[in-house]
């Protein structure tokens, strides 16, 4: 399984902090955004990864990251979305990188307490369709939000004013190498980006589409609210393991 981090947008909601550079440079208490979905991959035993980047700072990607020896990597793959298509379109930029792959997929901007290594298990096994990882939120319409028959997702909604439960879809996917042929046909939605809510949709069409929901926090930390909000989940964290080892 191949990994992919998706680093790419202009990071609008955090002007003017993102004028000049790309928010997945940003600082989350002592590191780089970017640093914590690397981990994450990484922890999850992950080895072969490509981060999508994009609008300012591009070139910042290299020089911090170079090919990821800091991580235990033996490589790094790069490539540069152009504009805001979305998510699914940076997706797009990936599929020679798949190689016919399943990928995990990891929005730069998602920053979590515990390993996705359980759920990449599971996906193995699962063999083919995708797996989605929800998290339990009190503000579900700032996500995608599944709607459930009794355990199954029948559809999931990108932003809905009025949330059919109170799961958010978070920015963890694992998928198939079915996911670029159905980014391939998407069209764009009302704010004119590739949506992934759709590509998750066409799997749950195809009656192919599982889930495993997070324990511990996440968050995600595209508006100043969560980005302070993510600094304080990584201070706390950092801390209490520092208590812990005194
Ligand atoms: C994106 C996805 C959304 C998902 C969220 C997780 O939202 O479109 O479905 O719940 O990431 O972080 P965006 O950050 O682009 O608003």
């Amino acid at each position: 399984m191949k990994g992919i981090i998706l680093a790419g947008g202009l990071g609008s909601r955090l002007r003017p902090l993102t004028k000049v550079t790309n928010k997945h440079l940003l600082p989350i208490y002592d590191r780089p955004m970017i640093y914590y979905p690397l981990q994450t991959l990484c922890e999850a035993g992950i080895r072969e990864i490509m981060i999508v980047t994009g609008g300012n700072s591009a070139g910042d990607f290299l020089k911090l990251l170079g090919n990821g020896r800091d991580f235990g990597l033996p490589h790094i793959a790069y490539t540069y979305q152009e504009g805001e298509g979305g998510i699914a379109d940076a997706l797009k930029l990936c599929e020679h990188f798949a190689a016919g792959d399943a990928v995990a997929v990891i929005l730069g901007d998602n920053i979590l307490q515990g390993s996705i290594s359980p759920f990449v298990r599971r996906f193995e096994e699962q063999r083919s369709g995708c797996r989605l990882v929800l998290k339990e939120v009190e503000d579900p319409e700032r996500f995608g939000v599944p709607e459930f028959d009794g355990e199954r997702i029948v559809r999931i909604e990108e932003k809905p004013a009025v949330p059919k439960s109170n799961y958010a879809v978070t920015g963890i996917y694992l998928y198939d190498s079915r996911v670029f042929d159905y980014a391939r046909d998407l069209r764009p939605s009302a704010r004119g980006e590739l949506e992934i809510t759709d590509v998750n949709n066409a799997y749950i069409d195809a009656g192919d589409c599982y889930y495993d929901v997070l324990e511990g926090w996440w968050t995600d930390a595209g508006q100043f609210e969560s980005l302070y909000r993510a600094t304080q989940l990584v201070a706390e964290e950092r801390m209490k393991k520092a208590l812990a080892r005194a």
